[in-house]
Formats: structure tokens, sequence, C-alpha cells
């Protein structure tokens, strides 16, 4: 059996088609979407992602503000930008980009962001409604991934799911997203006894790792049939290379999303759709479930 690649490049077209068309929807109510990215630091490939937002909303019609802060500002300073932003009617989403330099309480910080502007679904009120199975604004990568479950038709219902990833912005939203679609849910992380034991007795693999040259999904670790999502990225001789040792999971496996072209796409696209989100709560119109 030879499984199907998941095209993430096509789902995210699909969800930015919708937002784009929301967006005008929007502008017809006299709501120009807007959001602001706050980037602190000279972090090359942090800059890279905030650059790649800033095009992305650019492309469906959302505006941007840009706010660079040097590598030394300090708590009291983010947290008054982010004050400011919050009290700006202009601002309808705020993302301040991870990880901050190690002299910020990145949790302050993301404490101080209106539930409302929410846009990375981070904030203390946010990851509480997720986890009351009420979520409003939630992480784009696990929202992405459920977003290809859906498009894929594939049915998570009673399956079980492992999911190798303890973060704040993948394994513990996905866990609470994906049980909330009556699968049956374990986490794994780098302290797991025999995670291949775990792997092996799953229907759907969710691995985010990121760090290819220690770890790598091979296929004897999945079960016939599995489904696989690969949420890793890392540099494998100089190039982008996910966990999963895709051409030969793929064999087995009944989808697999590839790296390039799987869950990136939809991480990207589900900020947009956020943003949206956003805008249209700020005027109490929900254009988008
Ligand atoms: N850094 C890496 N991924 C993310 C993300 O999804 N949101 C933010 N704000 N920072 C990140």
């Amino acid at each position: 059996m030879t499984g199907q690649k998941i095209d993430g490049i096509a789902v995210a077209n699909s969800v930015k088609e919708r937002t784009r068309a929301a967006v005008s929807e929007l502008k017809k109510e006299g709501i120009d979407t807007c959001l602001a990215t706050v980037l602190v630091g000279d972090d090359p490939a942090s800059a890279q992602y905030v650059t790649s937002k800033q095009k992305d909303c650019a492309d469906v019609g959302i505006a941007t503000k840009d706010h660079r802060l040097p590598q030394n500002f300090i708590q009291k300073e983010i947290e008054e930008l982010v004050n400011l932003l919050n009290n700006d009617d202009t601002v309808h989403g705020i993302l301040v980009q991870l990880p901050l330099p190690s002299q910020i309480n990145e949790f302050s910080v993301i404490a101080k962001i209106s539930p409302l502007k929410d846009v990375d679904g981070l904030t203390p009120y946010n990851v509480g409604l997720l986890s009351s199975g009420r979520s409003l604004l939630k992480p784009c990568t696990p929202s992405g991934i459920m977003e290809l479950f859906d498009y894929y038709k594939i049915d998570i219902s009673g399956k079980h799911a492992v999911i190798i990833n303890r973060s704040n912005l993948v394994g513990k939203p996905l866990y609470h997203l994906m049980l909330e679609k009556d699968a049956t849910v374990t986490t794994c992380h780098s302290r797991t006894n025999d995670l291949e034991k775990f792997c092996q007795e799953a229907d759907i693999v969710v691995t985010a790792v990121g760090n290819r040259a220690k770890f790598t999904l091979t296929e004897e670790m999945i079960k016939d049939g599995a489904v696989v999502i690969d949420v890793g990225t890392s540099r494998l001789d100089g190039k982008l290379a996910g966990d999963v040792d895709y051409d030969n999971v793929i064999k087995k496996a009944s989808y697999v999303t590839p790296v390039p072209g799987g869950v990136g796409p939809m991480t990207r696209a589900m900020l947009l759709k956020n943003t949206v989100t956003a805008a249209s709560i700020s005027k109490g119109i929900a254009t988008q479930r």
C-alpha cells in the first residue's frame, strides 16, 4: 500500500481564498483588517518569519504594522508597546514573534496581549478556553493540522493519536483540539520511555521534534495505514528536512505530510484566518468558524 501525500499548499490556498473573501467583506463594513507584528532582537530566522507573515497578509489584503525593537529592550518597554497595540482600534491582531530574548519573561509579555487580539492563541485566557473546548483564537499550527484532517476527511474520532511534542505552541493545544474531536490522545516527549512502542500503536502520529540529526520517524516505527503528520523542521545536509523519512514512510502509511509543503503553509494560512476572526470579533461579527 502506498499512502497519499497531504498537500498543505493546496489546503492553505483554499484557506487563504476564504480569508481574502472575508477581508473584502469586512472592508465593505468599513473595517480595514490589520495585524501588528512585534519582533524583538536580531535573530535572522525570526526576522525572516515575520517578513513572510507580512507578505502573506499583503497577499490577502490584510494591512500590517511592523514593530522591530532592539535586542536590549526591557520587559517594561515591550509590555508598554503591547498595551498601546491593545488600545489601538485600528489594530485587530497582535503577533509577538517568539522566542523573545532571554532577559524577557515571555509568559508575562504574552499574558499582556488582549485575548481578543491574540492571533497566536497563546494568552492564558485563550489557553483556558481551548482546554475547556470553547476555543476562540487557536494556535496556528495545531488548528492548521485540524484543517488538514477536515479537508482530507480523515476521521479522528475514536482513533489513537500520538503527539511527539509538549510545547505550548504545538503539542499541548493539539492535544485539546484532537480530544475535542474524540481522538484518544497520548502526548510523548523527550523523556518518554519506549517512544517507538507508542508510535507503533498509533493510528495517527504527529511528530514535532525538529532535530533530524537526532530523531527520524521511520517506517518501522508506524503501523500499516497510519496517518503521519510532520511538523518538524531542521536542516539536513544544508536542506530543509522534516522528522519523517518520507519516501519510506509513505509506502506504509495512509497519509503523510511532506516537508516542505505540508504543515508549514497551513501555519501561515491560519494566522491570516485568525487575524480575520479577530477583526470580526472587534465588530461583533463572526465571519468564519
Ligand atoms: N515562533 C515560532 N513559531 C511561532 C508562532 O507560531 N508564533 C509566534 N508568535 N512565534 C513563533
